[in-house]
């Protein structure tokens, strides 16, 4: 039996292949795979956490956002050396994800999360966040104008955008680039690029932080607090790029992945239940569980290490598989159930680097699901052709369904 990642990922896959190959890795006999891509897999539920915590020693987080392709392969590319230099000299400063200076961090962190964070919402503004992102959707949607078919996928995408350009305070003419750049890194992460798309995404990561410059500077919003902070300019930049480029394909590709499971399933179950608000939160936290848009996270062990349940893994570059983790039956037995107990699902992290964004992201999935069903109720899928490119970290589906 062929290691069920070797050759594919989940991106390509539609999500009852995925079912299954998540179940066949569960059963692999080894606790890690070595990938082509030179990336050592995991993806049991108490590696992938202890490893995303990175709080063991000789584990790190420095590597969380190098392209895959590497930087000398970006610099030995023709059409990528331009946009460098116009855009990315100096180098983007470490701010999120791969900051290792933990007094650095913690500044960061502060604008983003715990009660006083930019992207927490309070109790009190919950019914207004909401109403705000009804209105995102039904403005995306009348932008796309659907005939008897609803490209769901380019729906999602301009939905997310728009949710999470207004979360980091870009200004509204910006908001239809943020899914062109947040793709490119998004694609730089997960992907072996070549030529010119490689050009084509460094060139688009280049605005992303020439534009996070300009907010930083003037915005208001996040870019605020980013200067109030009194961070290192060049890390405030990091740290508005990072989280512009975070929310598009993680959102989007969530919901697009979790339609498809809503539409297909015989009975429709859990589709139906959208209709009541209070079963819809329910349905939006299953599928980031079994769906989410992102499903790895890289790592490095910077020696041999040892994890508590005895997986040894080599120096080198680690990629968690945090979906994967969130399909292990030892920490989720009843994970078919919608509200089956389990372990806390790794979707969004573990530990000091915790999605920011995670309660954000969570309403913006159940919004837009919701509203998507009281749109259409009566929704079918309709079958689309074509093959999803390998992506080792980002996962969606192309969506239409009829009107
Ligand atoms: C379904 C949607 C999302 C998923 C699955 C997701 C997942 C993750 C994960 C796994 C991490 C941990 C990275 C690490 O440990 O190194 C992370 C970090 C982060 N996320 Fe999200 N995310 C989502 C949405 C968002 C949104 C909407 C935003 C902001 C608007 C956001 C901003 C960030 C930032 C800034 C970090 C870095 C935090 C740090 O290193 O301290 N994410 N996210």
């Amino acid at each position: 039996m062929d290691f069920p990642f070797a050759g594919v990922t989940p991106n390509e896959l539609s999500f009852a292949a995925r079912d299954e190959r998540y179940r066949r890795l569960h059963e692999w006999g080894e606790p890690s795979y070595l990938h082509p891509s030179g990336l050592r897999m995991i993806w049991k539920y108490d590696d992938v956490r202890t490893v995303l915590e990175a709080v063991l020693r000789g584990v790190s987080t420095a590597n969380s956002l190098d392209p895959l392709v590497g930087y000398s392969r970006i610099a030995t590319t023709a059409s990528a050396i331009p946009p460098f230099l116009r855009h990315l000299l100096p180098p983007p400063a470490k701010a999120t994800a791969n900051l290792t200076d933990l007094g650095l961090h913690k500044r960061v962190r502060d604008t983003m999360s715990g009660a006083d964070g930019h992207f927490t919402i309070p109790a009190g503004q919950r019914h207004a966040r909401e109403a705000a992102m009804s209105a995102h959707f039904h403005a995306a949607l009348d932008e796309l104008d659907p005939g008897a078919e609803l490209d769901v996928t380019a729906l999602s995408i301009a939905y997310a955008a728009r949710v999470t350009g207004e979360a980091v305070g870009l200004p509204p003419q910006s908001w239809p680039n943020v899914a062109i750049w947040s793709s490119a890194q998004s694609g730089l992460l997960g992907r072996r690029m070549h030529g010119r798309e490689l050009g084509a995404a460094v060139d688009a990561l280049g605005w992303l932080f020439t534009i996070s410059a300009r907010t930083v500077a003037h915005g208001s919003g996040f870019a605020r607090r980013l200067r109030e902070a009194e961070l290192p300019r060049r890390v405030a930049i990091s740290a508005m790029a990072n989280s512009l480029a975070a929310g598009v394909h993680t959102v989007s590709g969530t919901i697009q992945q979790g339609l498809q499971r809503l539409l297909s399933a015989p009975d429709r179950a859990w589709w139906s239940l959208l209709a009541d608000p209070h079963q819809a939160g329910s349905v939006a936290i299953k599928l980031m569980h079994l769906d989410p848009g992102l499903v790895a996270w890289k790592r490095r062990a910077d020696e041999a290490i040892t994890l508590p349940s005895g997986t040894t893994l080599p120096p080198g570059p680690i990629l968690a598989l945090f979906a994967a983790a969130n399909r292990d039956t030892a920490a989720f037995p009843d994970l078919w159930n919608l509200h089956g107990k389990g372990k806390l699902p790794l979707t969004f992290g573990i530990g000091r680097h915790v999605c920011p964004g995670k309660q954000l992201a969570t309403l913006a999935i159940a919004v837009f699901l919701r509203e998507l069903h009281a749109q259409i109720p009566h929704a079918e899928l309709i079958p689309t052709i074509g093959r999803r490119r390998p992506d080792l970290l980002f996962s969606g589906a192309d969506i239409a369904i009829t009107t």
